[in-house]
């Protein structure tokens, strides 16, 4: 899939197979995260990616026990370390994450972000150590389902010409 098509056909799925993900595709997908762009190059991250069913579903239990993330083939937990970056890992970790939720999108794979999680559970659960903090999860796996796209708010809401409040005056915008 093209990278527009990825971002415009991109859901959060909530809802999963409990079919396996080849080796290949989460390797394709981990590399997408790897390749992201982060602050002076630092690479502020690391990303545990959990398979383990157990594990899983206590990890599930830690994010405010939405069960539904461990039927996905896998959780992958995502930390930062401020100690690197204080300023920038969250954003850093985020870019990379989402380089890896589109990267699944474009191979047919789904994931939701998940924000809602006691951090030091989760950390504890995978054995991260004390300088990493978590910033955020997703479940990564076979959709059961392609949600519908959520409402966005009106493009007058979002951007700007020049100063702000200004319309774009764009076609396909207002
Ligand atoms: C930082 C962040 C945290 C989120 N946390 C959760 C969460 O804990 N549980 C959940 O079901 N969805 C979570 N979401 C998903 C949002 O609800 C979802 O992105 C939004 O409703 C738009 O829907 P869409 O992703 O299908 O376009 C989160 C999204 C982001 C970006």
């Amino acid at each position: 899939m093209d990278t527009l098509t990825t971002i415009m056909e991109r859901r959060s799925v909530r809802t999963y197979r409990p079919d396996p993900i080849p080796d290949a595709d989460l390797a394709r997908i981990l590399e997408a995260g790897r390749q992201a762009p982060s602050a002076a190059n630092r690479q502020p991250w690391h990303m545990v990616v959990i398979g383990e069913p157990e594990l899983k579903r206590r990890v599930a239990q830690a994010c405010n026990n939405q069960l539904w993330i461990a039927d996905a083939a896998y959780v992958i937990v995502a930390a930062g370390n401020p100690q690197v970056t204080e300023r920038w890992y969250k954003v850093d970790v985020a870019i990379a994450l989402q380089n890896m939720v589109l990267a699944a999108a474009s191979l047919g794979y789904g994931t939701c972000w998940i924000g809602a999680f006691d951090g030091e559970q989760v950390r504890s659960l995978c054995g991260l150590p004390e300088h990493l903090a978590v910033v955020a999860c997703t479940p990564l796996g076979v959709p059961a389902a392609h949600p519908p796209a959520r409402q966005r708010k009106p493009w007058k809401e979002l951007f700007s010409r020049d100063r702000f409040g200004e319309p774009l005056g764009l076609e396909h915008g207002q």
